[in-house]
């Protein structure tokens, strides 16, 4: 069963639950708990006059007083005036983290004023749906038996009792984009021969089902027959066939925001073969896709008046007898044509097609998000996005929706003398430009395919998978870009 979060206007201490979480500030015990500290016998007085735990970001502690709260986490946001979105919403994927490991098959979150900062009401019942939901999830494991012996978490319930219709109304928003990121992530997280081009065909397929939006899937006739030499050139060496989504949500009026997702569900680098070392994380490369997919989950959830059209193009990056080799030079969808010099820059062929594909929309804005280069891991590490685009403006609204969505980007420059980087003798560029500013000659390269709107793209290779287990999530997929997305989408909604 899906995990899932609702709103109630009860009062903290008198709601019997296996497990009350508190999103508490820095300092002291918040005046407004008073009565859960009363109906604990003062326990959580006690924490912090013990000086175990100081209500700093990411502190937890458990206590089991007696009576119908069988337990109460108490989680640290950190000072109250610094408590924004990305806090709370943190304090809720703690939470929820917490709750997954104890067992507990439903419990309920609680944020009081004092912790909420400048963060309104209504913002605060969407970050903390977003966190629960984040917080809850978890890699569907392939172990025999299951390890997981404990009770699933079914359910949250976010006790609001002041404001509660405008948390009510956060929390609709915030549960759509959960549900949107729950989906982007195990798509991630599926293993390269479950989560092929096809399969992501049937995603999309189902997601028209469910949702009753426009969409067509191309296959190999059809992408042939568009002449999405990109696309092609990177599928010719794998057994896989690749596959062009098209999904049309219409809820508003006006030209659409185009999303683009890269699609490459394994990329071994092809003849340009890659190091075997971390290798299998190469099943991410098709993060982009998986955040525009899940875009339009929440889109079909939530409805909002704005017209959205994705376009994900799939493939395999695959060595073999019939790959793409150093050296040959393809034709693109748009008709420019490419030298091939490395057969590791595959993201960037298959994205070159979906975004000369895009004008047939006439598009407001096309935004693509992709795990394109090594190199914005160099320069900007796990904790932002590279962002490149042809129209500043632009850049800077990906931006502060990424900043809202607690997805941080940052600009990297599309300067005219970094377009010598791709310069090729026989063709009208090379797919790769070497090491120096990597993630910039890739955003070049895109940028020779942008014509008639205005574009921003999204590096999210840095951004769209962790190593590393922390206080609100395991290790894996993070889902990045989809918040992104979905921030910047309702943006611009009517
Ligand atoms: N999918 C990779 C980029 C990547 C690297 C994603 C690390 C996530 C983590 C992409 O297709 C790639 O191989 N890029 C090359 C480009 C180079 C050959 C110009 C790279 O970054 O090395
Ligand atoms: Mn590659
Ligand atoms: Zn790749």
């Amino acid at each position: 069963m899906p995990f899932s979060t609702s709103v109630l206007s009860a009062a903290p201490a008198s709601y019997a639950t296996p497990l009350l979480a508190i999103a508490v500030p820095a300092g002291g015990l918040p005046a407004s708990l008073a009565a859960v500290d009363a109906a604990t016998g003062g326990a959580l007085g006690r924490v912090y006059a013990s000086g175990d735990f100081t209500g700093k970001k990411d502190e937890q502690v458990l206590v089991h007083p007696a009576g119908p709260i069988a337990r109460v986490l108490l989680v640290g946001v950190g000072k109250a005036e610094e408590a924004g979105r990305t806090l709370i919403r943190r304090a809720a994927a703690s939470a929820a983290k917490r709750a997954r490991v104890l067992g507990v098959p439903t419990f309920a979150f609680h944020l009081p004023r004092e912790a909420a900062g400048s963060v309104s009401a209504r913002e605060a019942g969407q970050v903390i749906a977003e966190g629960l939901g984040y917080g809850a999830w978890h890699y569907p494991d392939l172990k025999q038996p299951p390890e997981e012996k404990k009770p699933a978490l079914e359910s949250a319930v976010i006790l609001a009792p002041e404001a509660t219709a405008e948390v009510e109304a956060g929390h609709l928003v915030g549960a759509a984009i959960a549900a949107g990121q729950a989906y982007t992530r195990l798509l991630q997280m599926l293993p390269g021969n479950t989560c092929t081009p096809g399969y992501l065909a049937q995603q999309a397929g189902e997601l028209v089902r469910r949702h009753g939006f426009k969409g067509i899937v191309m296959d190999l006739a059809a992408i042939k027959a568009e002449k999405m030499g990109g696309l092609l050139g990177v599928a010719q060496g794998s057994a896989e066939e690749p596959k062009f989504i098209v999904l049309e949500y219409q809820g508003g009026s006006g030209a659409p925001i185009v999303l683009i997702g890269k699609g490459i569900t394994f990329d071994t680098g092809g003849i340009s073969i890659k190091p075997a070392d971390k290798m299998e994380d190469m099943k991410f490369d098709m993060s982009g896709a998986a955040s525009v997919l899940g875009t339009f989950e929440m889109l079909g959830r939530l409805k909002p008046k704005v017209n959205v059209v994705g376009l994900v193009p799939c493939a395999e990056n695959m060595p073999s007898g019939t790959a793409l080799k150093p050296g040959d030079v393809i034709r693109s969808h748009l008709g420019k044509t490419i030298e091939i010099v490395n057969t590791d820059a595959e993201g960037r062929l298959i994205l070159c097609d979906a975004l000369s594909y895009a004008r047939k929309f006439k598009p407001a804005c096309v935004i693509d998000a992709a795990t394109l280069t090594g190199a914005v891991v160099v320069a900007l590490g796990h904790f932002a996005s590279g962002l490149m685009g042809t129209d500043d403006a632009l850049v800077e609204e990906v931006r502060q929706a990424g900043e809202r969505a607690g997805e941080r980007g940052w600009p990297l420059p599309l300067w005219d003398e970094y377009r010598d980087l791709i310069k090729s003798d026989i063709a009208d560029m090379k797919n790769s430009g070497g090491r120096p500013a990597g993630s910039i000659s890739a955003g070049w390269f895109l940028r020779e395919f942008v014509s008639g709107y205005p574009w921003v793209h999204v590096d999210i290779a840095g951004t769209a998978y962790s190593d590393r287990e922390d206080a609100a999530r395991v290790k894996g997929p993070t889902g990045n870009c989809m918040r992104l997305f979905a921030e910047f989408v309702l943006g611009r909604s009517a």
